[in-house]
């Protein structure tokens, strides 16, 4: 049932502010700043005692992971990275003690997830899961973890549970930061942050018929560049997989710190670039970074918290916590590549060559 939208797609990215309000429902402790996670199965002085964090997931949860590795090093200050699960499980991975490994997925059956699970735990590693769906194989196999509540989510291309995963590892990174160095205060700072998050979701939503107005202009493009820094790089990743994944357009991500060390080179009127702008410390670099593309007549569009001058256009989207921005970026670039695709006539539920779950290697 589409409940009134043309696709499932459309439907689960409106579903959003109700998404994150379930993954945050029960779980903020107001008393002590901190949030509880139920299934975690990792007591106080166990999560004391982790050096270093690696989480492996594959696709869109690959990407969710490496804004839940920022977000885990920011708030517990714990090295976390994140790789392909597909990657790890073939390049014979030291398996630590003292790493705790997080495994991602919404399906939670995807093959390749499900084998790097499978051999941390003959080689004795600690696996917590951060998945969607309840009771599946990876949530099964994990020694505890976190559910995602985002809801069942039919189309081939994750949205809103790529969305509810971030908001996920908000809640682990705020959890494992509390029980270590992070203050009440910024404890409460990121927790009325999460709160903002449903409502400032609802109005770029109501952004749409600006999206997709802009959209119609890309929707000719033969490829497109997406930038971004630090947090903002994953939200590009992220952009150009589901721009990809349903357009067919041909998309990269890079670190806009990286433009000048070869990508630079492709910038030209006709490769339009998307650029994530947040109002952070980083904002003057990313500034510098437009200009670059600019003074190559490149086409840009921002997605920022104020107007871009060197911009084409800019999305302007609410201001959260610098931490919890990554998550609101995204959402325009979802409803972008939407409807882009939608412009060109593609089956946007069922993208050529795409399953919902990959369970084969
Ligand atoms: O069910 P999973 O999260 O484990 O799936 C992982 C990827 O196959 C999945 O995210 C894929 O990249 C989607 N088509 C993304 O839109």
């Amino acid at each position: 049932d589409m409940g009134g939208h043309d696709t499932y797609m459309h439907k689960e990215i409106s579903e959003q502010p109700d998404a994150v309000d379930r993954v945050l429902r029960g779980r903020i402790d107001d008393r002590f700043s901190t949030v509880h996670l139920g299934g975690l199965n990792l007591d106080a002085r166990e999560a004391r005692s982790i050096r270093r964090i690696k989480i492996l997931g594959c696709g869109t949860s690959y990407h969710a992971g490496l804004i839940g590795a920022s977000l885990i090093e920011g708030m517990a200050r714990i090295p976390a990275d994140a790789e392909p699960a597909s990657e790890f499980r073939y390049r014979n991975p030291v398996v630590d003690p003292d790493t705790l490994y997080i495994a991602v997925s919404q399906s939670g059956e995807t093959y390749d997830v499900l084998a790097a699970v499978q051999e941390l735990k003959r080689k004795g590693a600690r696996v917590l899961g951060v998945v969607n769906v309840v009771g599946s194989a990876i949530a099964r196999e994990a020694d505890g973890g976190v559910y995602v509540h985002a809801g069942p989510e039919v189309c081939v291309v994750s949205t809103k549970c790529f969305t509810n995963t971030v908001v996920a590892f908000a809640l682990l990174a705020l959890h494992l930061g509390r029980i270590r160095d992070l203050s009440v205060t910024d404890g409460k700072r990121i927790i009325e942050g999460l709160r903002k998050l449903p409502g400032q979701i609802e109005e770029i939503l109501k952004t749409e018929d600006e999206i997709k107005k802009l959209a119609k202009e890309y929707a000719g493009a033969q490829s497109m560049m997406f930038i971004g820094r630090v947090r903002g790089y994953p939200v590009a990743l992220e952009a150009s997989l589901k721009l990809k994944e349903i357009s067919y357009i041909h998309a990269e991500a890079y670190p806009a710190s990286e433009l000048k060390h070869g990508p630079l080179a492709l910038i030209e009127p006709a490769l339009p670039t998307v650029a994530i702008v947040p109002d952070d410390d980083l904002l003057e670099k990313n500034r510098a970074a437009l200009e670059e593309i600019k003074a190559r007549s490149g086409r840009i569009l921002a997605v920022a918290h104020q107007p871009q001058e060197k911009a084409d256009h800019t999305i302007v989207v609410p201001k959260n916590e610098d931490e919890l921005d990554p998550i609101l970026m995204g959402i325009p670039l979802q409803l972008l590549a939407y409807h882009t695709a939608l412009a060109m006539g593609r089956d946007i539920d069922k993208p050529r060559n795409l399953a919902k779950s990959v369970t084969v290697e």
